[in-house]
């Protein structure tokens, strides 16, 4: 980790300071001595090594670990998400003016937060929040320049309608918090699986269809936004023969799966790997 890249870390959380609150007793937040996070009854956080701040209540033991996030980060400097993150970062684009201030909530290691704000030709700031330290860790060395910050996103340590748009890819999702969070008119973008993403995986891993967590996400969104739009991103991507293992290891569907039938998939091959994602976006309820 060079200085420069800790010290942009550090540059963008002063310049976003106004946006936390502190995560035991809600009041203010401000940096000392560019080196932590204090709030106005002295409850103080330091900054890591490498410019992140660990916000989170208590330790939080997840299997998103840093092999986990090293083989997302291979896949998805592959361009495997490429057609997903246009899209988003049109809806952004159309949605919001000026410079908007974006949350990554569940941003896992930061890299679809890092390109859609590059997409944006960095006329945004990027806040990217993980319950998982491995996920921002990584964030915060490979794509300095944005806030990372280890943090809940049921619980977030940020004011009240400070965001023009909240992100929420993959990841779980708390509506309520995100309300509180956004701007009014801000906007809500959520990335959810549909039912052929990865299904060529799912043939080799499952011998049934898993049923999904969510049956109905659209729905939920709906209840929580208005003006609610969906696009569903559907297609097919060629796979190098070395991203298969680091595709098999970041997907929490083959969690669980034995030794032996890893092998075999690797033994078997995947020419292409199918992504099907709905996006949807919403505007933030009046009231
Ligand atoms: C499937 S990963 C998606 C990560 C990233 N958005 C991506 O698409 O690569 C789900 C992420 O949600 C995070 N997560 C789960 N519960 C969370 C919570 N309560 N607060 C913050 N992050 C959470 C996990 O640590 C994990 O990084
Ligand atoms: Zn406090």
């Amino acid at each position: 980790m060079t200085l420069s890249k800790k010290m942009r870390n550090i540059q963008a959380m002063e310049q976003q300071v106004d946006l936390f609150r502190c995560p035991i007793c809600t009041a203010e937040m401000e940096m000392v001595e560019h080196s932590r996070l204090v709030c106005s009854t002295n409850h103080s956080f330091d900054l890591s090594k490498s410019g992140y701040v660990n916000l989170a209540p208590q330790a939080h033991v997840t299997k998103y670990d840093k092999s986990l996030f090293e083989a997302r980060t291979t896949v998805m400097n592959s361009g495997f998400f490429d057609p997903v993150l246009e899209v988003i970062t049109r809806i952004i684009h159309e949605g919001s003016k000026g410079t908007p201030v974006i949350l990554d909530a569940g941003c896992g290691e930061g890299s679809h937060l890092a390109d859609i704000v590059s997409r944006l030709a960095g006329k945004a700031s990027g806040i990217g929040i993980d319950l998982a330290k491995e996920g921002i860790a990584a964030a915060a060395k490979e794509h300095p320049g944005a806030v990372w910050s280890v943090a809940d996103l049921a619980n977030c340590p940020f004011q009240d309608e400070k965001f023009d748009v909240i992100l929420n890819i993959l990841s779980p999702a708390n509506y309520a918090e995100f309300t509180r969070l956004l701007k009014k008119g801000g906007l809500c973008v959520k990335a959810v699986p549909e039912a052929s993403y990865l299904k060529e995986l799912r043939a080799i891993f499952y011998e049934e269809n898993v049923p999904k967590e969510d049956t109905d996400p659209v729905g939920r969104f709906a209840e929580h936004f208005d003006a609610v739009q969906t696009e569903r991103v559907t297609y097919t991507f060629p796979l190098a023969e070395h991203h298969l293992a680091p595709l098999i290891r970041m997907t929490p569907l083959t969690w669980g799966a034995s030794e032996e039938k890893i092998r075999k998939a690797l033994q078997l091959g995947l020419p292409e790997i199918t992504i099907d994602f709905t996006v949807m976006l919403g505007v933030k309820r009046n009231g």
